[in-house]
């Protein structure tokens, strides 16, 4: 499905710019955390004992870890043991930054080890970590706050964990921070506005119970990647979702029940690859200026109650490649819409109120929504002069 889709090709990007990042800061880690599976992780390096204080402190702090592991399956932690931190399985050196000649605990990854246990305050001792991956495992409880004391890291992967509580404010702090990932977990509440000020690249916090929506007093944001999907944002996307403009190609709002219209800055995000609100309760028409989304390849607007005409313009977009709109009340597709075949895209237009196509919705489902139609320039969603610009602009 799309979004599994879009997530490869983030994740292979993003890569390649941690290989890069990591070979200059720290190394070429990156190289070595890559070929994890290796079960023998032994390596020799003179200082991994108590003559260096920062692998001292990273081995109170392993250890403080293991005391709050209650379940580990396949035994990942079992070698934590002894001073030789850089040894432990999962657990990657590196020299440090300023000074080569000192080692110092630079990854953890735990992906997949299934693991349950808490995040110990002590992981703030792990001052010079820059990759932390926990995806899918049972960590569960709230981040402690002591990780704001780690200020190089780079990747915070907690996906497909157990965590709970308000949307962790700790990960705002995290200064060096440039993938963000909380899918799959528990967090609850509002989203905090100063997330989207921070660099990052990209942020994955769908399949959460979050609330409402973007800020709309956002600032300038720079990720390319944003996964609301699953979550219960509601209300309006506001105009400010413009602020993305610069960076923003990937866009998914799947299921997190957005009402109103789309807004006419959605076409202004002009890097977008990935558009993808679908199954929503969006209304009105398709915003016109998605007709200048000229690097659009998957428009998904699926299970919404849009209605009025599939304009042209989003059909000719060059580099589209699957454009799903069933299961919305459309009345017209405009010119080659209707036979999207012939411009070799994927689509789907099932379930509309289109006269001519099969697998339409009844006469009796269509006329109740058709005959009250919504108009997005008098029931605006945000209501910011940007927008009374643009409606201005639009309507001359
Ligand atoms: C086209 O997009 C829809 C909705 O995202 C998806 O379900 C479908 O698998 C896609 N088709 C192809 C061939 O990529
Ligand atoms: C600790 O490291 C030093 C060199 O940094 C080495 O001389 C010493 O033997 C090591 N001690 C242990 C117990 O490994
Ligand atoms: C983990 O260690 C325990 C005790 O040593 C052993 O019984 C179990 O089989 C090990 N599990 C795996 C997956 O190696
Ligand atoms: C590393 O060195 C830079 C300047 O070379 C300095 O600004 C920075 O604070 C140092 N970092 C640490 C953790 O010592
Ligand atoms: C933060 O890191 C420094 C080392 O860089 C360490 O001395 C200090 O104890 C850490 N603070 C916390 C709260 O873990
Ligand atoms: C969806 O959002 C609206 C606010 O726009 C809210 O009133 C409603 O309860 C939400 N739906 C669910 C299922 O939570
Ligand atoms: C759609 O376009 C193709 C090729 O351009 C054509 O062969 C086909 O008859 C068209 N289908 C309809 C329903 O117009």
């Amino acid at each position: 499905m799309g979004l599994s889709r879009s997530l490869v090709t983030t994740s292979t990007a993003l890569l390649s710019f941690l290989v890069l990042y990591l070979a200059v800061s720290f190394n070429n880690i990156a190289a070595k955390h890559r070929h994890s599976t290796t079960t023998n992780h032994h390596k020799h390096h003179p200082d991994t004992n108590a003559s260096n204080p920062r692998l001292q402190q990273a081995y109170l702090a392993l250890q403080a870890w293991k005391l709050v592991i209650y379940s580990d399956p396949f035994n990942t932690t079992s070698d934590w043991i002894g001073p030789s931190v850089c040894s432990y399985t999962g657990i990657y050196c590196a020299p440090y930054p300023n000074n080569t000649d000192i080692q110092t605990v630079a990854g953890i990854d735990l992906n997949h080890a299934d693991i349950a246990g808490f995040l110990p305050d002590e992981l703030g001792l792990l001052s010079d970590l820059a990759l932390l991956h926990l995806n899918s495992n049972r960590f569960c409880g709230i981040l402690p706050h002591t990780l704001s004391n780690l200020t190089l890291l780079f990747e915070l992967d907690l996906s497909n964990n157990r965590f709970v509580g308000p949307f962790p404010s700790v990960v705002t702090s995290l200064t060096s921070l440039k993938y963000l990932d909380l899918r799959f977990n528990e967090f609850e509440g509002p989203l905090p506005p100063e997330l989207f000020n921070q660099n990052l690249d990209a942020i994955f916090i769908n399949n959460n119970r979050l609330s409402s929506v973007i800020p709309s007093n956002l600032g300038l944001s720079t990720a390319s990647v944003v996964v609301f999907a699953n979550n219960n944002l509601g209300g309006c996307l506001p105009p400010s979702i413009a602020n993305f403009a610069n960076t923003m190609e990937e866009l998914l709002l799947i299921n997190t029940n957005l009402s109103g219209c789309l807004p006419y800055e959605v076409g202004w995000l002009y890097k977008l690859r990935v558009l993808d609100v679908s199954s929503n309760n969006l209304v009105g028409e398709i915003p016109y200026s998605i007709a200048g989304l000229a690097h659009l390849e998957q428009l998904n607007l699926g299970h919404n109650m849009m209605t009025g005409v599939v304009p042209l313009g989003v059909c000719e977009l060059p580099n589209l490649l699957n454009f799903t709109f069933s299961y919305n009340y459309f009345v017209e597709e405009e010119g080659i819409c209707g036979n999207l075949t012939s411009q070799g895209i994927i689509y789907d237009d099932r379930r509309n109120c289109l006269p001519d196509k099969p697998l339409q919705r009844s006469k009796k489902e269509c006329d109740p929504v058709i005959e009250h139609p919504v108009d997005c320039f008098e029931h605006p969603c945000g209501g910011d002069k940007h927008v009374e610009y643009s409606r201005q602009k639009h309507h001359t």
